[in-house]
């Protein structure tokens, strides 16, 4: 079902939201779903649960009786450890004042797009993308405006920016930026980040940066991938969304958080009472234990990604029918398939023919057809199994 008929509603509901699309990779999903050996290398989690001292801080808040209305931007004991983690992982300075708390990533880009868009106006989308951004744009009834990266003939993607210049028009509101990219694992060089903030900051238009991948980064003694966050000034059009999903295993929790201007704090606050009415009182606890605790936990965890990614690489670029570039960001493969034009029926078939779950690269926006994404979030001894599986079914 590619979206809801109203003929089947008992009332007519928003005709944009009856087409809403149901994503390629829920399709693949429900299709694979309960599948004896599956190994479901389909959606962007890892398979470890979040570490035991971030769950005791946050039941020991739970025992303590944090249990209220709290804050809406967040309790200031949590964003003032993210100014602390921010200020101390990136070039420049994070006053907490900049820092609004969000009940998970997505919350944090659905309340951008909320700020920023009305009916008709656009955003110029860097594609192949994950599908979130897109559908939270047309559920604000806003426009996007997709500008395909560039395949490189060796496998992964660069960005043209004259691209990007030449899709801004005066219905532009913002341009959105996910580095590292999911599903592509892109990386923005930080002239490209500056570049970006340049053409913003000259049509007064917002640059929303999505960097829930940051600490995913692969070259030897990086920390992190380049960050606006490392330039930019507090009072530039940057709304920086970010997460405790990936880098910490909380995937569940529903966390995360914005970097933005001061003078948006109050904005935030207000929208956030009508939306949401703020995170979790004592799930907050938790995060403040992962900020402050978590260093160890995030190397050994993209140290084991490193690793993952690196067997994928080795198995799949050796086929003569795949182009990958090295991993070097984020934890997808985003792979072309040569031959493949119908990336959902592959994915689908591939359930049969090797068990594994991997998700259609249609499902990411324009320029992601003919590719598969593979999450190797996962231990290498699991990604070693799936690769047994997927060789002979992708030769
Ligand atoms: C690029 C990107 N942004 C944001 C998110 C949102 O993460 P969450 O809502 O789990 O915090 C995801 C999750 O997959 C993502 O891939």
């Amino acid at each position: 079902m590619d979206s809801l008929q109203q003929g089947d509603l008992p009332a007519p509901i928003r005709a944009d939201i009856a087409r809403l699309p149901v994503s390629g990779i829920h399709r693949v999903f429900m299709a694979g779903y309960g599948r004896p050996g599956l190994i479901p290398l389909w959606v962007g989690e890892g398979d470890q649960p979040t570490p035991a001292f971030i769950g005791e801080a946050a039941t020991a808040a739970l025992k303590a009786g944090k249990t209220f209305y709290n804050p809406k931007r967040g309790i200031p004991e949590l964003r003032q450890a993210l100014a602390r983690y921010l200020s101390g992982l990136h070039a420049r300075p994070v006053a907490a004042e900049r820092v609004s708390v969000t009940s998970s990533g997505m919350t944090g880009l659905v309340t951008v797009i909320q700020t920023l868009i009305q009916p008709g106006d656009n955003v110029v989308v860097l594609t192949p993308v994950w599908p979130n951004i897109m559908a939270a744009i047309e559920v604000a009834s806003g426009v996007v405006k997709p500008v395909g990266l560039d395949p490189r003939p060796e496998g992964g993607f660069r960005l043209d920016l004259d691209k990007v210049a030449a899709a801004i028009d005066g219905r532009t509101r913002a341009i959105f930026c996910a580095s590292p990219g999911n599903p592509t694992g892109w990386m923005a060089t930080a002239e490209e980040q500056q570049a970006l903030l340049a053409l913003c900051r000259r049509h007064r238009i917002w640059m929303i940066a999505d960097e829930v991948y940051v600490r995913f980064v692969y070259g030897p003694g990086q920390r992190t991938a380049p960050s606006f966050l490392d330039f930019a000034a507090p009072d530039d059009p940057l709304l920086v969304c970010n997460s405790f999903s990936k880098a910490w295993a909380m995937t569940g929790w529903r966390l995360g958080w914005i970097v933005h201007p001061p003078a948006l704090g109050e904005t935030f606050d207000k929208l956030t009472e009508f939306t949401t009415s703020g995170a979790p009182h004592f799930l907050q606890y938790g995060a403040i234990a992962a900020l402050e605790q978590g260093e160890p936990f995030v190397a050994e965890l993209v140290e084991r990604c490193r690793q993952s990614g690196e067997i994928v690489y080795q198995a799949l670029a050796s086929l003569p029918r795949v182009r990958l570039a090295r991993p070097e960001a984020a934890f997808y493969a985003f792979f072309k398939l040569e031959g493949m034009d119908d990336s959902l029926a592959e994915a689908l078939s591939l359930l049969e023919r090797a068990n594994v779950g991997l998700a259609p690269g249609s499902a990411f926006g324009p320029g992601g057809e003919g590719h598969l994404r593979l999450c190797f979030a996962a231990s290498p001894a699991r990604l070693a199994e799936a690769m047994e599986r997927l060789r002979p079914a992708l030769a």
